[in-house]
């Protein structure tokens, strides 16, 4: 059971609020957050990184939510944007823009020149191409770019194929061998400073060797690039750091931070990290009510009001979260439960559970793991409501997000004046 989730007389509670209430006060489905455990998170991986030197930028896109970033930002946290929508969040919570970073593979002109506006921290290059957009750009609002080019390594973080980032097959970075040339060039561009490399090579990474590999070829670059006279003095060595699950632990905090310090320690760089799920997935559960029980061929269904739309990991990466019952856990059930959404396709479906006990209808589930790519991945397909998202601290909560329910999606849907001629 996850730390900030308790029992008190049997009911699941965030902190010390009953979820049963939450319920009652906002309904079924909502996304809750720990803040408390938001801040542990930030402490832990600060405590073992932090002595390093290393910075920490949390990747907006795991939770976009302004109210979880601006946590992040009165800790001191920096951030990882990849696009202007994410930029304007970071912002708006607080973060200077000198401790934010963009990255992504396709940043529009319009995109980097509010970037370059706002003086962000750094900008990551992933070609050639952006590369010469970016100096253009800089010319002509006569701000200089501050760049980090983004190196593909050609490892296999040994994830997801869908999360996985740095192959040589990947759309990713600029490929390893061509780095020193596009380095050397950007160098000699007026408008652009230089001055590192940046590297991601997955998400959800549970074995760590393949960050020492991406790590240790950063290194190697590092170093052919000043025996070639050009400076590199920031190293941005991605997100990625897994989280364990039920009773898997998950990588050790520890040996991550040894092996940024055996493989860049020595380099003198300015070195940050970019995680995302690590510092956000455990402080956030989706709570959905079981709404009907049904017999399938073989499998016991329960029908829950929370779908993919809510949460897509396991439609689109066969994730599994773990799942706890907010009532008392009863007697064993005689069959393992399937648990799916009310959406019309047969992926809204969120696994199969043996340990729930007899579920009834009415009864509130959470799916644990939930504060990473959980609401920042939902839409309204089915024409459904983006849920609310509450905020726990102690024993209070507040929403965070309201409700999006249909008249103010309607109301983006009013058509506008016709342009060209009309039909004969
Ligand atoms: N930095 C860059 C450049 C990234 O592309 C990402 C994630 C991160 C940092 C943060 O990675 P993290 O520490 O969260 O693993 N929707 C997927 C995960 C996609 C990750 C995309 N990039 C999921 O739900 O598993």
């Amino acid at each position: 059971q996850p730390r900030w989730l308790s029992r008190q007389d049997g009911v699941l509670h965030a902190e010390g609020v009953s979820l049963a209430d939450i319920a009652q006060s906002v309904g079924t489905p909502f996304y809750c957050y720990s803040a408390s455990e938001l801040r542990r998170g930030y402490a832990e991986l600060t405590s073992a990184v932090g002595p390093l030197g290393v910075a920490v930028c949390f990747a907006v896109k795991a939770n976009s939510n302004l109210n979880v970033l601006t946590e992040f930002a009165r800790l001191g946290c920096g951030m990882d944007i990849v696009s202007g929508g994410e930029m304007d969040r970071a912002l708006a919570a607080g973060t200077p823009a000198s401790r934010i970073i963009f990255s992504g593979v396709g940043k529009t002109r319009d995109e980097i020149g509010r970037a370059l506006e706002a003086g962000l921290h750094q900008i990551n290059v992933e070609s050639a191409a952006e590369l010469d957009v970016v100096a253009e750009v800089a010319q002509s609002l006569g701000r200089r770019a501050t760049v980090a080019l983004r190196v593909n390594p050609d490892v296999d973080a040994g994830t997801h194929a869908k999360i996985t980032t740095a192959r040589k097959d990947s759309k990713f970075g600029i490929a390893i061998g061509d780095v020193p040339a596009l380095y050397a060039r950007a160098a000699k561009m007026p408008w652009v400073e230089c001055l590192g490399l940046a590297v991601h090579i997955g998400s959800q990474v549970q074995n760590l060797s393949p960050f020492r590999h991406a790590w240790a070829a950063l290194a190697g670059l590092v170093r052919q690039l000043r025996a070639e006279g050009l400076t590199v003095t920031r190293l941005d060595l991605g997100g990625g750091l897994g989280i364990g699950s039920g009773a898997e632990p998950g990588p050790d905090l520890a040996e991550y931070a040894r092996i940024i310090a055996e493989t860049v320690g020595d380099l003198g760089c300015a070195v940050n990290v970019e995680p995302g799920r690590w510092l956000s997935a455990r402080a956030g559960i989706l709570v959905t009510e079981v709404l009907y029980l049904k017999q399938g061929d073989g499998a016991g269904f329960a029908v829950v009001d929370a779908a993919m739309n809510d949460l897509m990991r396991p439609a689109l990466y066969d994730a599994r979260h773990p799942v706890l019952t907010v009532h008392a856990p009863r007697g064993a059930a005689p069959l393992p439960c399937r648990l799916v959404g009310p959406i019309c396709e047969s992926s809204d479906d969120f696994g199969s559970y043996a340990d729930l006990g007899e579920l009834k209808s009415g009864d509130l589930l959470a799916f644990d793991n939930a504060g990473a790519y959980g609401a920042s991945m939902s839409s309204t397909y089915n024409s459904r409501a983006l849920v609310p998202e509450v905020l726990v601290d102690g024993d209070r909560f507040r929403v965070i997000r309201q409700r999006t329910g249909t008249d103010r999606l309607l109301q983006l849907e009013q058509p506008g004046p016709w342009t060209g001629a009309p039909s004969a």
